[in-house]
């Protein structure tokens, strides 16, 4: 074996078994991390012409190499080669057919610290990219939530009516919930955001590499402060999944609650047809597909998630090839939640909200009964003893079948003399939410602040 058969050829005196060939090569799947490779390369080899292991004319030709390279895998027309495992050893080879100088590029350097430095440039990318898609998905969910600022539904617990809210409560809840996924995101950039470069192997290099100088060059805001910690960990690939599966999770929920609203049982709204599926076989169907795929989906990233942590626990350190196995996961995650937050994006504009059958459902009086409770706190009764005697008003209104709001004074009197007064006035739901004083509630005039306060928020943000 010779240097132009394998990158380790010194060493071997036999070829590897096809099957070993076929079974560890990564070059199928982390061909996408090509980028940010040649990225790393450049400045890897700028660094190492500054401190005087490469001329300036053998830099240039790295360079100048390195982007042809760049620009036919753009175009497709690369050779890749699963003869060479994976994708740093295809540039690599690619650029020392191209100059002798390609044969200095890896100097103190190993794909150790070169793969990770990769994933983290691809990765800082994409959590910029996920958080402006969840911001667009936020985004729909304030234009709704003021589209139909007016409409009530009930609220539910353990998916029983319980007392009416505002729809644009409803959907601002998932606003917060979004909010705080991004944050999640931002933190574990910060982590992200490191350089390994300069680790190589395991225990750093003799030569004089200028670490702090890459890192400047790719925009690291730090430089690994342990070689060993470099190339083994993939706590931040973790982090990233944690954090998608969680926001997965979030918006399996909202999927949730749109699938349920859009049955004909609850009928509070129709999805826009181009993001629902017919059945093959019953022609009335109109089904919720996109949004069940949203639901399904957050499976996988939960999946992705446990598949980092266990691939990790009990890795004795450093490297070992074992952490290839990062790289499926961490793209299905990437892909699955953008996947997932476009088809939101694109679909809830298209949603229409029947008002009627929302306000006819959060009128039901028994959603007020405790805000009876309340009232009769106000006028000056134990909490526990008011809501004993509104249980009682409503075994008695579900003995007569009728509803709560529809028992007669002499029924009502008992619990207060002044109760009967006020009777009709207590079961309009539109009144009631106004009552609400806590912030927090669905309090028309808070949610409408809190509408203009995303926007405020958005508007001074850079973008
Ligand atoms: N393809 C490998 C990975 O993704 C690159 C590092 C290989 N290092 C090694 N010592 N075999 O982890």
């Amino acid at each position: 074996m010779n240097p132009s058969t394998s990158a380790w050829g010194g060493r071997f005196q036999e070829a590897p078994d096809a099957l070993l060939k076929r079974f560890s090569e990564s070059v199928s799947f982390d061909r996408r991390l090509y980028r940010q490779d040649i990225l790393g390369s450049i400045a890897h080899a700028t660094m190492l012409c500054e401190v005087g292991l490469l001329s300036i004319q053998e830099r240039e030709e790295i360079v100048h190499g390195l982007r042809e390279i760049e620009e036919e895998i753009a175009r497709g027309t690369f050779p890749w080669s699963t003869d060479w495992e994976d994708l740093h050893m295809n540039i690599e080879r690619a650029l020392s057919a191209r100059t002798p100088a390609g044969a200095k590029l890896h100097t103190g350097r190993s794909r150790n610290d070169q793969v990770v430095t990769g994933l983290r440039l691809w990765l800082r990318e994409e959590i910029d990219a996920d958080r402006k898609a969840i911001r667009a998905v936020q985004q729909v969910l304030i234009d709704w939530a003021e589209r139909d600022s007016d409409v009530l539904i009930p609220g539910y617990t353990h998916l029983q009516r319980a007392q009416p809210v505002l729809l644009a409560h409803h959907l601002l809840a998932y606003v917060e919930m979004l909010s705080r996924d991004s944050e999640r995101l931002t933190d574990a950039r910060r982590r992200v955001d490191v350089l390994p470069l300069g680790s190589g192997a395991l225990a750093g290099s003799t030569l004089p590499l200028h670490r702090q100088r890459v890192a400047e060059l790719l925009h690291f805001s730090q430089v690994a402060r342990n070689s060993m910690d470099a190339v083994s960990d993939r706590d931040f690939v973790v982090e990233y999944l944690a954090a998608l599966a969680l926001l997965g999770t979030h918006l399996s929920r909202l999927a949730e609650d749109l699938i349920l609203w859009s049955t004909s049982e609850f009928g509070f709204v129709s999805l826009p047809e181009a993001f629902t599926t017919g059945s093959s076989l019953m022609p009335q169907k109109r089904n919720p597909d996109s949004l069940e795929l949203v639901r399904g989906k957050a499976a996988r990233l939960s999946g992705n998630l446990i598949s980092l942590l266990v691939l990790l626990k009990g890795l004795p350190l450093s490297y070992n090839r074992d952490l290839q196995e990062d790289k499926e996961p961490l793209f299905d995650s990437a892909d699955t939640i953008l996947g997932c937050l476009q088809i939101l994006a694109a679909l809830i504009p298209g949603i229409v909200v029947h008002r009627d059958r929302c306000e006819q459902a959060a009128s039901d009086p028994a959603l007020l009964a405790t805000d009876l409770v309340d009232w009769l706190v106000n006028h000056g009764i134990a909490f526990r003893e008011a809501h004993h005697a509104v249980g009682r008003l409503v075994v008695r209104a579900e003995a007569q079948r009728v509803s709560l709001s529809e028992l007669s004074s002499e029924e009502v009197a008992p619990l207060h003399p002044d109760l009967p007064g006020e009777w009709s006035r207590l079961w309009n739901p539109r009144e009631a939410i106004t009552r609400r004083q806590t912030e927090g509630s669905s309090r028309p005039s808070f949610v409408q602040a809190e509408i203009e306060r995303w926007r405020r928020q958005w508007s001074g943000e850079p973008s």
